[in-house]
């Protein structure tokens, strides 16, 4: 579990995304778009749920914002230094198949999400209309990995220091109204933001367009033990590890999920102040 690579992908004010590439062969062998491992940096460490963005030969990359003490903590290491837990790959893998014309919205750190499936989906035949964004140029990444990926890509930035001012949910709006677009969509794919993926399913909701979502819920365990990740889905109650990520959108209870998010952002905070890293 060694980190062969380290590359910071974007730093911008109090944001940074950093890319890890590690050395784990078995989960190398096994990962499939869609799936997450956990991590532990160190032996008292948090464990963090990070989507498995590329796995190749012996070697995983996962992509990482550092944000709390924990994503911050792994984010300070560096090439040849081991992690101390690695656990995966874990939940179920996207449903890859011809769909036909598909749209996917990644916004922020979730556009590293939708790249695996991006590519996974282009390879199974499907026409794939990609839509990124971020808040600024800055913070913006995997352009032209989602560029090679897709049959079109749509750029927007929150504040129009690149491609268009717009939000995804606007472009994704455009689209979907777009009367000259030959063939109707038949899957929206999305990965960012609470509040963004749900403005996306009320985008969707009003074309009746499937929509699936990556579920980034608080997670402690990781396998379905714990219950800190669950999300209410259709009524019922689902943990995001075990019986997802990935959920029907417009079966999720949103307000429920950005309520729990939320419980331990002041924790967090006090956790930063007084940890030194
Ligand atoms: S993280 Fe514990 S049940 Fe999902």
């Amino acid at each position: 579990m060694k980190i062969i690579e380290k590359k910071v992908l974007a730093d911008y004010q109090d944001t940074k995304i950093t890319k890890l590439v590690i050395l784990s062969p078995d989960i190398a062998r096994k990962a499939l778009p869609g799936q997450f491992v956990v991590v532990m940096a160190k032996e008292e460490s948090e464990r963090i749920p990070l989507t498995v963005v590329e796995s190749q030969d012996e070697k995983i990359t996962l992509i990482l914002q550092e944000l709390g003490f924990s994503t911050k903590l792994l984010g300070s290491f560096n090439v040849k230094d081991s992690l101390y837990a690695l656990a995966g790959p874990l939940g179920h893998p996207t449903e890859i198949k011809n769909y036909g014309h598909i749209i996917l919205v990644g916004g922020g750190v979730g556009i590293a999400e939708i790249f695996p499936v991006a590519k996974a989906l282009k390879k199974a035949g499907n026409n794939v209309i990609s839509i990124i964004g971020a808040r600024t140029k800055d913070l913006l990444i995997l352009e032209n990995e989602l560029k090679e990926n897709s049959d079109k890509l749509y750029i927007c930035t929150d504040d129009g220091s690149y491609g268009t001012k717009a939000f995804t949910t606007d472009l994704l709006k455009q689209l979907l109204n777009d009367t000259r677009h030959p063939m109707p969509y038949t899957l929206v794919y999305a990965v960012g933001p609470i509040p963004m993926m749900k403005k996306v399913t009320e985008v969707t909701k009003e074309f009746s367009v499937k929509t699936m979502v990556s579920l980034n819920a608080l997670m402690v365990d990781g396998t379905g033990m714990c219950g800190c990740c669950r999300a209410t889905v259709g009524g019922e109650v689902k943990f995001s590890c075990i019986d997802g990520p990935e959920f029907d959108a417009h079966l999720v209870d949103w307000e429920e999920l950005e309520k729990r998010n939320r419980i331990y952002i002041d924790k967090e905070k006090h956790i930063c102040n007084l940890n030194k890293l």
